[in-house]
């Protein structure tokens, strides 16, 4: 593993739960249940990696139309996670953020977040966004509908209107876009995630279910990306002289809050 070449942002589409339960005879719960586990060895294996930001697409908009019964366990398993795991996330020093519509979380599990985030905000070795009805879309919109009230209240001009003004009004405003993104099970889609922050993120697909991502499975995933050669729209020679145009060095490095 090549320190020099770390993401500084990985995003993680979670996905293979309800086959791996499939796989074994048990009912869908038992593959989010599961997939808890894998979430736990995500996170700390990332922040051991060092890796700056870890977002993880936990419950899509769209994961709203499953039937009921799946909808509350995974909101239950959330729940206990957070219970479960504030310690850990404290101690190893990662803030919790939510990006989505949370406002749309049942009452209990938002203000369950809210303490977290509180709890955590100050924290600086890894920020841990998880995303709950989430849209890529639905948050476009909603960061063009914000900026155009700012238009509005002559706090930002027409003329200012730029990708950098723009991304201030994301969920993830202030943090680097993600490196690598990861989706397990073998699908090659994006279903609607960080679809304005992915526009340069390497993609990895893993055959694997996300129930049984480990470690190892992380860290071929970043040896992956390390040999790959971004090239952010430029020549691939252009980037090995290292043009001072490419985007490269804004892509490896500095940690978030260091
Ligand atoms: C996709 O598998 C997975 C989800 C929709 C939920 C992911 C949630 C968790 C892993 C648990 C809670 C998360 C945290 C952050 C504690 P799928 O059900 O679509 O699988 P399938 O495509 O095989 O049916």
């Amino acid at each position: 593993m090549n320190p020099e070449k770390m993401p500084r942002h990985i995003a993680i589409i979670m996905d293979g739960n309800g086959r791996w339960a499939q796989q074994r005879s048990l009912p869908r719960v038992a593959g989010h249940k599961q997939g808890v586990e894998s979430v736990r060895e995500a996170v700390r294996s990332c922040r051991e990696a060092g890796i700056a930001v870890l977002t993880l697409y936990a419950f899509s908009r769209e994961n709203w139309n499953r039937p009921k019964w799946e909808v509350k366990a995974l909101m239950q398993l959330l729940s206990q996670y957070l219970k479960s795991e504030i310690k850990e996330l404290k101690k190893n020093g990662i803030a919790l953020r939510i990006i989505g519509a949370m406002e749309q979380l049942p009452e209990k599990l938002q203000s369950q977040l809210r303490t977290a985030m509180e709890q955590t905000q100050e924290n600086k070795g890894m920020i841990l966004n998880v995303a709950l009805s989430y849209s890529g879309r639905a948050e476009i919109l909603m960061a063009a509908r914000k900026m155009v009230e700012s238009v509005l209240n002559k706090a930002l001009s027409v003329e200012d209107i730029s990708e950098t003004t723009f991304e201030g009004y994301l969920y993830t405003h202030g943090l680097p876009d993600p490196d690598l993104l990861i989706r397990t099970s073998g699908e090659y889609r994006l279903s609607d995630f960080l679809i304005y922050q992915s526009a340069y993120s390497e993609i990895y697909v893993t055959q694997t279910l996300w129930p049984d991502f480990r470690k190892k499975h992380l860290l071929a995933a970043i040896q992956e990306f390390q040999k790959r050669e971004r090239r952010f729209g430029l020549t691939g020679e252009q980037v090995r002289q290292k043009n001072p145009l490419s985007r490269q060095d804004l892509s490896y490095g500095s940690r978030v809050g260091a």
